[in-house]
């Protein structure tokens, strides 16, 4: 039987952005909560998704937004109690959504009780983490100024060694310095883990995104090969001892419920991927991979490079032939949002709020893009409404603790202020986190305290309310492609034939058996002339476009997309 994951579309919930409720311990204090949700499970489910996944709502001290966890049991007070992530459990179940949680499970917080403890040598928690004495000076002592054990380098743009005066010790932590990295050569820390997954599955969780989870293991602490990105990679990325500690959750934990789980997985490649979700090795149901988004920028996701949609089919096209399943994603809670990124609203918007003319077209068009690959889909809350990346005026306003790391390892390298700006405006994970846009009253109908992050200037263009009773809005695109997608076993797990790319057109493929679709995709502001040779299978009836024609008539517009039913499958390749 095929698996309920596969049959679903999924919604990703950034709770703190969300809706804030006079309902906790904390009203109206500008931070979305688990109350707000549920008053939102109606929506979500006319848009017709069947899954979400909940960011981190875990008692935590927010260095990372909440991906620094001090309890795993318990709700942070901001969003409010277990009582109410019981109801929400329920609620969601009433109307068959399943809701799967967020498993940070490579680092804790520096405040949870385990690093709190593990601070003292003697703790038998001492080795929950990865404690090591500072690295022997070329004349042999291990005194100030001091040498970390190893030269790695972390996924904030610093050090990931910080020293403890009082053990005369370094901890590892591959983020942050308030998150620690635990040592999963100690087999309590994985019996911890598989507590904290039998909890929240007892509970009602429907499975896990699983937080970075291929760089748990951490096979030697050996200095790194010359990088310019992250140093150390090689030593902790997709290891052998990483597999085999996910086979273990599988098989003590996963096996006994109806449950899967998606992996966040770091500069992962298809050959490791493929490993990661053969079914036959019982690691990952699907993961997530960050090569469709930076075909345009350098050094993983900062330093913007041009565009080219045949760029991006190359890439697609690798990954849905390469793997059997796919965890499809436009946008999450660490990217910019995608009309910004590859749509059309890449500049602010005008001084009045405006967005750019062809926004709505382009957000059609990308949601043509995410909902016709095989896979599972997960669209990131607001993305069914078309927002865009942020006008932020300062770096003041940016609350991300990687646009700041970011920042300060720029000024080093003597990159001029005004370049630094430009880059982090365009790529900061504040771009997605600022609260939703439900209506055009005060603070975007988000709260009625004041928002933990600013709110878009353009709020009063693009929200919720007005897209829910407007027939051709963006939401109601997606409503009506979920749903004709949803019915069709061809879009879910079809396969994938590439046709035809340039640097901004993008024509392929789905078929299974009998059942065929042609989407052709235009990436820019200029109408483009079709290929001579795809006229005849382009000639089919337009099911759905980001435009309201009916025929293409060799050409494309400006940012339209469409969905074809080919009526001569017989020329195709
Ligand atoms: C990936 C999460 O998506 C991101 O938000 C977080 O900062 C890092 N992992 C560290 O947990």
């Amino acid at each position: 039987m095929k698996a309920w994951w596969k049959d679903r579309v999924a919604y990703q919930i950034y709770p703190r952005s969300f809706q804030d409720t006079p309902e906790t311990e904390y009203p109206n204090d500008g931070f979305g909560d688990i109350p707000g949700i549920i008053t939102h499970l109606d929506d979500i489910k006319e848009l017709g998704a069947g899954i979400i996944w909940l960011s981190p709502v875990y008692r935590s001290p927010d260095a990372d937004n909440g991906y620094d966890i001090s309890d795993y049991y318990s709700i942070d007070p901001k969003f409010g109690t277990m009582a109410d992530m019981e109801r929400l459990f329920a609620e969601a179940a009433a109307r068959d959504i399943k809701i799967i949680m967020d498993l940070v499970i490579n680092h804790t917080s520096d405040e949870h009780e385990w690093f709190l403890k593990s601070r003292d040598p003697q703790s038998p928690y001492r080795d929950y983490y990865i404690w090591q004495p500072p690295r022997k000076a070329a004349d042999g002592s291990r005194l100030p100024p001091r040498l970390p054990p190893n030269n790695w380098t972390g996924f904030f743009m610093g050090e990931v060694w910080e020293y403890d005066e009082k053990s005369g010790e370094y901890y590892l932590h591959l983020f942050d310095k308030k998150q620690p990295d635990l040592n999963y050569k100690n087999p309590k820390v994985k019996e911890e883990i598989k507590n904290i997954l039998r909890f929240w599955l007892d509970k009602g969780a429907s499975g896990f995104r699983c937080d970075v989870i291929n760089v748990l293991y951490k096979t030697s602490l050996a200095d790194g090969k010359k990088s310019m990105a992250v140093r150390g990679l090689e030593h902790y990325k997709s290891q052998e001892g990483n597999h085999a500690i996910l086979r273990e959750l599988r098989s003590d934990v996963f096996d006994s419920y109806d449950c899967f789980t998606v992996g966040e997985t770091v500069m992962v490649d298809l050959e490791e991927a493929k490993l990661l979700c053969d079914e036959s090795r019982g690691e990952l149901d699907m993961l997530f991979y960050f090569e469709h988004l930076e075909i345009d920028r350098r050094i993983a996701r900062f330093i913007p490079k041009k565009f080219l949609a045949c760029r991006l089919l190359e890439v697609l096209t690798k990954w849905q032939q390469g793997l059997e399943w796919n965890a499809l994603y436009l946008e999450n809670h660490d990217q910019a949002r995608i009309v910004s990124h590859f749509g059309a609203a890449k500049k602010s918007a005008s001084p009045d709020g405006k967005p750019s003319p062809y926004w709505e077209r382009s957000a059609k068009m990308l949601a043509i893009l995410e909902l016709t690959l095989r896979g599972t889909p997960f669209i990131f809350q607001g993305q069914e409404i078309g927002m865009t990346n942020f006008d932020f005026k300062s770096l003041d306003e940016v609350n991300d603790v990687e646009s700041h790391g970011l920042d300060k390892l720029m000024k080093k390298m003597h990159i001029p202020g005004f370049l630094r700006w430009k880059w982090i405006k365009a790529s900061s994970r504040d771009n997605s986190r600022t609260p939703m846009q439900w209506d055009g009253g005060e603070n975007a109908g988000f709260s009625r305290g004041k928002p933990w992050l600013g709110i878009n200037s353009n709020y009063r263009h693009i929200n919720y309310a007005a897209q829910k009773n407007d027939p051709c809005s963006v939401l109601n695109f997606y409503k009506t492609l979920i749903a004709m997608r949803q019915k069709s076993e061809c879009l879910k797990s079809g396969e994938f034939v590439p046709l035809f790319a340039n640097n901004r057109l993008m024509i392929y493929q789905r078929k299974l058996g009998e059942e065929s679709y042609i989407i052709a995709l235009n990436f820019s502001s200029r109408k483009a002339r079709l290929p001579k040779k795809a006229f005849a299978y382009l000639s089919g009836a337009i099911l759905m476009a980001s435009t309201d024609r009916k025929q293409l008539n060799g050409h494309l517009l400006p940012w339209e997309g469409a969905l074809i039913k080919p009526n001569l499958s017989g020329c195709l390749p």
